[in-house]
């Protein structure tokens, strides 16, 4: 199989990798990639939404497989794009229609959805500028805190959590009357706050049958005992041990499967990944969102602990033969170690140089997510800039592996959270 993966983060860097290991894997590209997925296959200059670059490029190199690795092309229809076209109608992509993207790609989409289908999730209501003034009123008797959420995609700053009644009127103002997050505010979701803690649950399906994958916790504030402004995610661990078998049998009886079933009954065409993003309260399961895709810096944990040929999988989904696949995973428990850059997830510097970076072990994998190569030296290139994942028989020991890199890898500015998995050591 020729294969074309998009994206350039850490979760990319892990596709790119476990893809390579397949004996399936003929030519691999990566678009536009980073200077760890280039020691997996070919970086191509080519952005994720740029189809009709997308296009040529497939064509001219016999693509066989497209792996969209973000939300991003997918809730912009790339499944729908390649499906459409005579010439790419034979190459098939990783990922959900455009329809079934909006599970992550509207908030009122996948509330709707959750509804129809009997789903756990938080009690809410939708607003627009045609019942604004009923949101007023709305958010003046909710009880506190109170959840509002931008309905589209606003780069993970679209949900904005207040215990103040006039801190949440002024955000609902500035959403939707001033645009705050533009077209992604123009609808907002006010939702019931749940108290619990947070988990990510993975499957793969073809729309019909699906497998659970590994489980992950991921941890989004930059500052240890999770305070501080919120990031893409400062690292991550698998499994999550409060994921028992009691509790994941929920997760599947009242989750996964009618989320599945659901998008086959309702004739919404989804292949890949989905992530369902759940809260524990009480001991029983809500979603909190659904995405179209891998988590980043879940994935970083969670492939490799999957001990499958991670291309048999997709081409079980492909031929809709996943129900004879049996997913196996490493017992050994992983921790993955974002390394940021100084000033993430606000302003920062890019282009330091990096050094140390140790050659991977079969207990440890460095990924890269923000790094480009410049000649034979590695800068950095983005906020999140490599994400340390090492995997040993407790979760304890797989951190301080980890930590131990972090401190040994240089570069200005090296920022990072030692306490990943805390709670849980
Ligand atoms: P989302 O973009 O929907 O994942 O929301 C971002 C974060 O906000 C989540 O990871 C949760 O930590 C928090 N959050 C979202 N919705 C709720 C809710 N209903 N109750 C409590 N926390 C929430
Ligand atoms: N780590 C959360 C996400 O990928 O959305």
């Amino acid at each position: 199989m020729n294969i074309l993966l998009l994206g350039s983060g850490g979760r990319e860097h892990a596709l790119a990798l476990k893809m390579s290991q397949s004996p399936l894997c003929g030519k691999l590209f990566i678009a536009p990639g980073n200077a760890g997925t280039s020691q997996c296959g070919t970086n191509v200059n080519m952005g994720v939404s740029e189809f009709d670059k997308i296009k040529s490029f497939c064509l001219e190199n016999g693509i066989t497989l497209v792996v969209p690795g973000s939300e991003e092309a997918l809730v912009n229809g790339i499944y729908d794009f390649f499906v459409q076209d005579e010439a790419l109608k034979h190459i098939p992509v990783m990922g959900p229609s455009k329809v079934g993207a909006q599970l992550e790609g509207s908030k009122a989409f996948a509330k709707l959805f959750m509804e129809r289908q009997g789903i756990p999730t938080a009690a809410y209501r939708e607003f627009d500028e045609n019942n604004y003034e009923e949101g007023v009123a709305y958010i003046k008797e909710h009880s506190l805190p109170i959840v509002l959420k931008a309905d589209g995609l606003a780069a993970g700053k679209g949900v904005v959590i207040t215990s103040n009644h006039d801190e949440a009127l002024e955000e609902f103002s500035q959403m939707i009357k001033s645009a705050k997050f533009g077209d992604a505010s123009k609808k907002v979701v006010i939702e019931q706050f749940l108290t619990g803690i947070e988990l990510s649950v993975f499957v793969i399906t073809d729309g019909h049958t699906y497998k659970i994958l590994p489980e992950a916790k991921d941890y989004k504030r930059i500052g240890e005992g999770d305070l501080g402004l919120n990031t893409g995610g400062m690292g991550a661990v698998s499994p999550v041990p409060f994921a028992d078998a009691a509790f994941m049998q929920l997760v599947e009886d009242k989750v996964i499967r009618k989320t599945i079933d659901g998008l086959s009954k309702e004739g919404i065409i989804y292949k890949g990944f989905v992530f369902f993003g759940l809260i524990n309260v009480g001991g029983e399961p809500f979603v909190i969102e659904y995405n179209c895709r891998m988590g980043d810096p879940e994935t970083e944990v969670v492939m490799p602990r999957l001990q499958n040929d991670l291309l048999e999988l997709f081409v079980a989904v492909n031929e809709g033969k996943l129900s004879s696949q049996t997913i196996y995973t490493d017992p050994r428990a992983a921790a993955t170690v974002m390394l940021v850059s100084q000033g993430y997830p606000e302003a920062y510097e890019k282009n330091k140089v990096i050094t140390n970076i140790p050659a991977p072990t079969h207990d440890q994998i460095v990924f890269h997510a923000g790094t480009r190569h410049d000649g034979d030296k590695v800068l950095t290139n983005g906020g999140r800039v490599l994400a340390i994942t090492s995997l040993a028989d407790t979760l304890a020991l797989a951190l301080v592996h980890s930590v131990q890199t972090a401190n040994q890898i240089e570069f200005e500015g090296k920022t990072f959270r030692r306490d990943i998995g805390y709670e849980f050591i």
